[in-house]
């Protein structure tokens, strides 16, 4: 089995990473007629590399998952009220990237995320893009931002999560939106445009910007690179447009992980609350990335956004001023209820 390892010392501490099945693809794993009318939202996706699909959920359901998000904050005891801006502070908050992005805890197999994972509307979307019901998902995080934080510093982070040496479409990220998302509220920008100029973009040499987050050079294989604003004035001046997706309750974004993109921050009077899910046919995985994805099932661990590749098993640790969090935990605090879909989906159990 080929594998990767590193250590790093970003925001969690890593004690060893080990990235399985991290080959580049230099081809499109799947072909689309260009030509092909849909008569849906797969015609704007495939125009613009990104759509919103509305009301997936319905509005109940997606309150029941903001409920849910708040209480699990509520959960690590740290002092955090939702009703009380004076406690949306990290140190009664679970530890975070960028202010609100939850990946440790074991929180990627909490109940509520599996629960949307698993949305038969939401699995749906996924099956009608890749024109398979034979999908794999990522055990990816959630997002519960609290608008107008001052003890956090924030900046820009244009990105796009495909690594410069694949090529074509090989994956599509998502996510459920649960509470109201408007122009204010913070959330996600999208380059309209920018996943059909990758190829020209990276045809020649490009240096990630030197961003706090870019990933440093030995972890040169990761899916993700930092535009810098040059960049950034490159798509825009080929006729790409960044936008601010606002959506309501229930609503679902999609975008070809070739978009360049980022969060902004919320300044409204709003919390943010998000589930990230990402699907792709489970044929593109290979046998070693399904294993790598079963070690991390069976151990609540998550993975990045890539369901079927670069499957980074990782112990990682938040940390709070340079100690490991106290209320670090392995395991959610309420466990999904194991289904025979939810196994397929894991990659667990084939189709
Ligand atoms: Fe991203």
């Amino acid at each position: 089995m080929s594998t990767t390892t590193t250590t790093t010392t970003h925001a969690f501490k890593t004690e060893q990473q080990q990235t399985f099945a991290a080959k580049f693809e230099t081809k499109d794993l799947v072909t689309f007629d260009e030509n092909a009318v849909y008569g849906d939202w797969r015609d704007e996706f495939h125009k613009n590399g990104c759509v919103v699909i509305k009301n997936v959920i319905s509005p109940e359901r997606a309150q029941y998952y903001c409920d849910k998000q708040i209480q699990w904050l509520k959960n690590f005891d740290l002092g955090f009220d939702e009703k009380d801006p004076s406690t949306w502070t990290a140190d009664k908050l679970p530890v975070s990237f960028k202010g609100g992005m939850y990946f440790a805890y074991g929180s990627t197999h909490e109940k509520m995320a599996w629960e949307a994972r698993t949305e038969p509307t939401v699995v749906e979307i996924f099956e009608k893009l890749w024109d398979t019901k034979e999908l794999i998902t990522s055990f990816d995080g959630m997002n519960i931002s609290m608008p107008n934080r001052k003890d956090i510093t924030w900046s820009p982070w244009p990105h796009c999560d495909q690594n410069p040496r694949r090529k074509g479409m090989q994956a599509v990220q998502g996510l459920l939106n649960y509470a109201p998302n408007g122009p204010k509220d913070g959330g996600l920008m999208l380059m309209k445009g920018s996943a059909k100029l990758f190829d020209e973009f990276f045809s020649q040499k490009r240096d990630s910007a030197d961003h706090e987050d870019a990933p440093p050079p030995e972890l040169e294989f990761m899916d993700l690179f930092l535009f810098s604003k040059k960049d950034v004035a490159w798509f825009e001046s080929r006729g790409c447009e960044l936008v601010k997706v606002n959506m309501e309750p229930g609503d679902f974004v999609l975008w070809d992980s070739r978009t360049m993109h980022y969060a902004c921050f919320p300044e409204g009077d709003q919390i943010r609350h998000v589930q990230y899910i990402c699907m792709t046919p489970r044929k593109f995985a290979e046998p070693e990335a399904l294993e790598a994805k079963k070690y991390c099932f069976e151990n609540y661990m998550g993975t990045t956004h890539w369901p079927h590749c670069n499957v980074r098993v990782t112990k990682e640790k938040p940390m709070r001023d340079g100690e490991i969090c106290p209320k670090y935990r392995t395991e959610p605090f309420e466990k999904p209820v194991v289904t025979e879909k939810m196994l397929q989906l894991a990659g667990v159990k084939p189709y």
